[in-house]
């Protein structure tokens, strides 16, 4: 598959992947106060049982779409510290890899019955600061040299 089909992909998978993590973490959180408790938790299990239908497919998109376009820099990857744009790729890859484990405790969590709204709202707030870092990094690797 040609780069800019891949980037295209890699785009909205991300798109959807940001887009749910913001709206989650910027809207839901902001009127957990105003809802009664059942209410919200009602929310959170009917988000979290569309996200087991969605997301595995939007993150298999998004992380192979992913490698695929970082086997064009594998000679930077191979060696990090020798430029700068390989450094930061690495960091952003690091960070994906850790939201890719942030989404399988999630749902081994869910899994066990054990997803409670601590760490409905943990999770999600770790996943947002990862996914600030990444969006810079992806944005800036290739400016800084
Ligand atoms: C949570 C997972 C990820 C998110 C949210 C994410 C997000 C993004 C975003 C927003 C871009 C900028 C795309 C553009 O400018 O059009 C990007 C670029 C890129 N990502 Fe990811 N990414 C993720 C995982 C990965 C993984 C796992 C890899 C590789 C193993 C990867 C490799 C790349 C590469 C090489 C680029 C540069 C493509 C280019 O601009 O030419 N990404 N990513």
């Amino acid at each position: 598959m040609s780069y800019p089909i891949l980037l295209l992909l890699h785009l909205f998978a991300a798109l959807f992947f940001i887009g749910t993590v913001f709206f989650e973490v910027l809207m839901l959180e902001g009127i957990r106060k105003r809802l009664p408790r059942e209410t919200m938790r009602a929310i959170e299990i009917e988000i979290g049982t569309r996200a087991r239908h969605i997301m595995p497919w939007v993150l298999l998109v998004l992380y192979s779409a992913g490698i695929a376009l970082a086997w064009n820099y594998r000679d930077a990857l191979a060696n990090p510290i020798s430029r700068p744009m390989g450094f930061l790729l690495s960091i952003k890859i690091m960070l994906a890899i850790s939201v890719f484990g942030h989404f399988l405790t999630a749902m081994t969590l869910r899994r066990k019955g054990l997803l409670k709204t601590r760490h409905f709202q943990l999770i999600h707030l770790s996943v947002f600061c990862h996914m600030i870092g990444i969006v810079v990094l992806a944005k800036t690797m290739f400016y800084a040299g």
